[in-house]
């Protein structure tokens, strides 16, 4: 069983690659940006994981974020690593409307762009918002380990605009991240499942400056992630993808 993690940033791998003993195969993208870590590891029962975890590399001495670096590390891994399955994980911001916490972790139900405005017939709007289909499997998986399914929503800033806003709540987006939709897009032309593993580290509406709260909650919220990881793994070892 391959499973193969996009996770953008190195603060958001960390935890999982040490866990897991990981080590980076140096080069294994080049010339592109993303880093491959890689071990064979034991799970409780079934199948033997060979766990793959790209992180989308670095530009300027910063992590690359976004749909464009998350589109390019996706389908790098899916054409020279070949996954059973595809895990976005990472970190998003979420509504304390909908009794969202930092550090919880959600497993998303479905994903959409929400800042793709497109003028025209339906078929620009809905090439726009994306709703791309999400493992069949995520829901049950969701259930049996106690975990909350919410809807991701992607666009490229940290920030968010009434506008966004407004194309979030139309939708039911409850988590706002910068690559889950575009992983997905990748994802669905490819013919390989997406799931998505998301952490809080800050709350839309909860009226703080969004880049301090997220720094603030970011290492909190990537040790959430982790565990819950650990978990996601033997459970889809132990179940298959079928
Ligand atoms: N990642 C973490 N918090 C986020 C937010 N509020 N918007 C987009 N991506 C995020």
């Amino acid at each position: 069983m391959n499973i193969t993690y996009i996770i953008a940033m190195q603060a958001e791998a960390e935890p999982f690659i040490e866990h897991f003993g990981v080590q980076e195969v140096p080069d294994f993208f080049s010339p592109l940006p993303c880093r491959l870590y890689r071990a064979d590891i034991a799970v409780t029962s079934g199948e033997p994981v060979r766990l793959n975890i790209v992180c989308n590399g670095q530009q300027h001495g910063s992590d690359l974020v976004g749909c464009e670096a998350a589109s390019v590390a996706t389908l790098a891994a899916i054409e020279k690593l070949h996954p059973d399955i595809v895990i976005n994980s990472g970190t998003c911001g979420a509504f304390r409307a909908d009794g969202a916490d930092i550090a919880r972790v959600y497993i998303g139900n479905s994903c959409m762009f929400h800042d793709r405005r497109v003028p025209g017939d339906d078929r620009w709007g809905t090439q726009a918002l994306g709703n791309y289909p999400v493992w069949s499997g995520a829901e049950t998986l969701a259930h049996t380990l106690g975990l909350d399914m919410a809807k991701v929503t992607t666009g490229s800033s940290l920030d968010m605009q009434p506008c966004d806003l407004q194309i979030i709540r139309e939708n039911g987006g409850r988590l706002k991240d910068m690559e889950g939709a575009a992983v997905a897009f990748v994802c669905s032309l490819m013919g390989v499942p997406v799931m998505f593993v998301k952490s809080v580290t800050d709350l839309c509406d909860g009226g703080a400056e969004t880049y301090e709260e997220f720094s603030r909650n970011l290492s909190k919220a990537c040790r959430a992630l982790k565990e819950v990881n650990i978990r996601v793994i033997d459970y889809i070892a132990t179940h298959r993808l079928a």
